[in-house]
């Protein structure tokens, strides 16, 4: 498993920590070695006879993405090792980063082309990392730094040697790295990166201490999640005060009302901010934020920072207390707002435009149906000239539709503004982007229709419950309940979305285009056939979805049922399986596995 690391805040954690490390090593000298943590995206890499075999993401942290060929482009990652001192076969953990020159080069030319900026460098690095075309991800120059060793007979004493040698072998190494030996030389490094870290090109968001010896980090082992032998200190987030000038109201997909503020642009950790959110009318009431008020705003990982607070001794006495709006600011409608819900609503869902837009760049997504020469600048060209209007329009798209549309788009501090074409190989790309998405499995496609609620999850829970559309259809409110997780906010959800013709349309012209609205068993390529026939009872807690569990299972080749009877195989049992489940299996003779055992078992 991919582990993570321990998080603390505070000095006293970190104190915690080396009294923890102290008392299971009685006697011994401790020393640590403090790294920078990379904000970036986890990366393991795997090597043969000293080549490059393969590189997978963390994903669930038990299976990632392979994306080997798009990491054989980053150049600071060797393809073939130097010397001849390594193991014949090892993995070696990193991250994979891009420097934030890079970053805000790629942003500034993805809006120019009309696509939605990454929010960060991490995503931004992610992001790349996916993409389907690896001599693209080439011209995007991410970065790696690795800093953990794995493998059999590694024959180096310590985790500072460790990384000595694999930059002889041609790895980047962590650059700042020190020796500590006690706790004030873990602050004082601590406090200087911390003061130190908008200097460097890349992100950090804290600091790893790691205990150096390996036979001392061996008999401190590992708890379930992550090392005993190290911990990560995250750095605070960045605040800077600045005068709020106004507040506009953006309408997401669900027609979510969310409230922005304009702000007296200010240098927050390394970048001019102008925009933050507010999140929604309770923030702001128990914020008592008011126009003209300086705020003080804080970055953390989202899109844009958060006002996080009012310096009340500098406002203006005649100041007057925040109103929200009653009207949806794009399509005129009375906002609602549900019982129990911190968010102002939209109802006018199919005519209200930023709702349309957003269903419709919601269905082409990634974890949707996936309509990658479709982006949201695209989309909003669609719109705009009048040719879809709702998701079913994409499937009646023809090229002569698209040839030759066009957008200017205007470019903050540019003098001339860059116009956007829809040529010939735009055009074919659109084109055959959206009939391959009609390959794209039911349990996405029910996520893709952007029903309120069903996020990817729930989907697929859905999907697997009742096989296909008509079946989730046709079902009432008590039935809904009785698919996995879902409860009455959900069930209520998928009622009102039938209860919409607009709705039992779009979904019927989908039908017809051939889209997938039933799951299809043979899709499912199996990993190997060592479960044939053999009957699982999953029940408990384990260290991945009890979905994904089920998934595995029939992955390869077993069974998923109910409940437990004398024909059931095997009860995989995880943490908090019921007394009850575990009787009846005892009083049956059904064997009880673990996880571990279950594993063992798929890989033979
Ligand atoms: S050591 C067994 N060192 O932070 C885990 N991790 O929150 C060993 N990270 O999973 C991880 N910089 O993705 C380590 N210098 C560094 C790191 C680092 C960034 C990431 C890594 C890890 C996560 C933990």
């Amino acid at each position: 498993p991919m582990l993570s690391l321990g998080n603390t805040y505070s000095e006293a954690e970190i104190f915690d920590f080396d009294q923890r490390v102290r008392k299971l090593l009685p006697g011994e000298t401790v020393e640590y070695v403090c790294e920078l943590k990379y904000d970036g995206v986890a990366i393991g890499l795997t090597y043969e006879q000293g080549a490059l075999k393969y590189a997978v993401t963390r994903g669930d942290g038990i299976q990632g993405d392979d994306v080997t060929a798009n990491v054989r482009t980053i150049k600071s990652i060797p393809l073939r090792l130097f010397g001849s001192d390594f193991p014949s076969e090892f993995e070696i953990r990193g991250e994979i980063v891009m420097p934030r020159p890079e970053f805000e080069r790629l942003n500034e030319e993805r809006i120019e082309i009309g696509d939605q900026p990454f929010a960060n460098p991490r995503n931004a690095a992610s992001g790349s990392l996916k993409m389907q075309d690896s001599s693209e991800v080439s011209k995007r120059s991410l970065d790696c730094y690795l800093y953990f060793l794995i493998g059999e007979n590694l024959s180096y004493e310590s985790h500072y040697e460790n990384l000595m040698k694999i930059r002889d072998w041609g790895f980047k190494a962590p650059m700042y790295i020190a020796k500590c030996k006690t706790i004030d030389d873990i602050f004082e490094f601590i406090n200087f990166w911390d003061k130190a870290r908008d200097e460097l090109s890349i992100d950090i968001d804290g600091i790893v201490i790691k205990v150096n010896a390996h036979d001392q980090q061996k008999r401190l082992g590992f708890t379930a999640k992550s090392p005993r032998w190290a911990i990560a200190y995250k750095f605070k987030a960045k605040q800077a005060l600045t005068r709020l000038l106004s507040v506009d109201f953006q309408v997401g997909r669900t027609g979510a009302v969310t409230p922005v503020a304009n702000l007296e642009p200010v240098l927050l950790a390394g970048t001019i901010v102008k925009r933050a959110s507010l999140h929604n009318a309770d923030i702001i009431k128990k914020l008592d934020v008011r126009i003209g008020d300086m705020v003080f705003v804080e970055k953390g990982g989202e899109i844009i920072p958060k006002i996080v607070g009012v310096d009340r001794s500098r406002r203006d006495p005649a100041s007057a207390e925040f109103q929200f709006i009653t009207q949806c600011p794009e399509c005129g409608s009375k906002l609602e707002r549900m019982e129990g819900e911190a968010a102002h609503y939209c109802p006018n869902e199919s005519g209200c435009p930023p709702q349309i837009k957003g269903k419709i760049e919601h269905f082409i997504s990634r974890k949707a149906m996936n309509i990658e020469s479709l982006g949201e600048g695209k989309v909003g060209m669609l719109f705009d000239n009048g040719l879809v209007n709702n998701i079913a329009d994409l499937y009646d798209l023809k090229a002569e539709d698209l040839l030759g549309l066009q957008k200017e788009y205007v470019i903050e501090g540019n003098e001339k503004n860059r116009v956007v074409k829809f040529r010939e190989k735009t055009v074919e790309n659109i084109i055959a982007g959206i009939s391959l998405s009609k390959k794209v499995p039911f349990e996405r496609v029910l996520f893709a229709l952007g029903i309120r609620f069903i996020g990817e999850t729930i989907a697929k829970k859905l999907a697997r419950h009742f096989g296909s559309i008509d079946e989730l259809q046709k079902a009432g409110f008590d039935e809904l309940k009785q698919a996995e997780e879902i409860g009455d906010v959900i069930a209520g959800s998928i009622i009102n979305y039938f209860s919409n013709p607009v709705n039992i349309k779009t979904v019927e012209r989908l039908k017809q285009h051939g889209i997938q609205f039933a799951i299809q068993k043979s899709e499912t390529p199996l990993l190997s056939d060592r479960l044939a026939g053999k009957s699982f009872v999953v029940s408990g807690v384990f260290t991945i979805s009890r979905d994904e569990m089920k998934t595995l299972i029939e992955k390869h080749g077993g069974r998923n049922v109910g409940s437990i009877s004398a024909k059931t195989d095997f009860v995989l049992a995880g943490e908090k399986m019921g007394p009850e489940k575990k009787k009846k299996a005892d009083s049956l003779g059904v064997a009880i596995i673990s996880e571990d055992d279950f594993y063992s078992m798929i890989s033979g």
